[in-house]
């Protein structure tokens, strides 16, 4: 049962208190993909993103899983090391010192009550380390673009990913070729665009052995 019930709120009375994506800075157009894993997650399961930046993501993910109702633990990944000045403008980087992990947190703050969200503030790659084999439903890669930074995320994470479970990630787009060329390098033609920028791979429609 989700948490929200225990409170004798019903779900969608929860989430209408509980921020919005749009509240924090960010970019995800995946947000229907998101819902569509969550609705076809086991019971018990966990998901995890890799690339939080500022939280939209996190917050669109975490509102899917109290509307689902499911014990899912999900766990967010990211340097949180960015604070640029330079490159970042608007008053909640300023309100913030320009930390993204204090944005971060503040934005997922709301949510820890009724999800279990956890954060890793470490590189893709360690953080995948820390996983068993098989023991993630969903994998989002959000994280840097390049080729080489795509495919050694998609290594590190194929995996953790369960049998039955998908690993999929933004940014296919035809400024941004790495994305696409590190899929099929490590996937061949075993992957469909989701949407108008995502990539998904399902692991049980066949098992790739890199
Ligand atoms: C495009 S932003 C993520 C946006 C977020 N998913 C959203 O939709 O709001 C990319 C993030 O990936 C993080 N990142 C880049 N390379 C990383 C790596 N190797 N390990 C962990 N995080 C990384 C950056 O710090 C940045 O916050």
């Amino acid at each position: 049962m989700a948490k929200g019930k225990i409170l004798n709120l019903n779900t969608e009375q929860l989430l209408a208190s509980l921020p919005r994506p749009e509240s924090v800075p960010g970019f995800s157009s995946f947000i229907p993909l998101y819902e569509e894993m969550v609705k076809g997650a086991p019971p018990e399961c966990t998901i995890v993103e890799v690339g939080s930046w500022c939280g939209r993501s996190s917050i669109a993910m975490a509102r899917a899983i109290i509307r689902s109702g499911k014990q899912i633990q999900f766990v967010c990944i990211d340097k949180w090391d960015f604070r640029d000045p330079k490159r970042v403008q608007g008053t909640i980087f300023e309100q913030h010192d320009f930390c993204l992990f204090d944005i971060w947190t503040e934005a997922i703050s709301p949510f820890r009550p009724y999800v279990n969200v956890r954060a890793l503030q470490c590189d893709s790659s360690a953080a995948a380390a820390l996983f068993d084999s098989e023991s993630v439903w969903f994998v989002y890669i959000d994280a840097d673009h390049l080729f080489k930074s795509v495919f050694k995320d998609i290594k590190a994470w194929y995996p953790k990913v369960r049998f039955d479970g998908h690993i999929g990630g933004h940014d296919l787009a035809d400024d941004i070729p790495g994305v696409e060329k590190a899929v099929r390098k490590f996937f061949g033609e075993k992957w469909k665009k989701w949407g108008q920028r995502s990539w998904l791979h399902t692991k049980a429609e066949s098992v790739c052995k890199k």
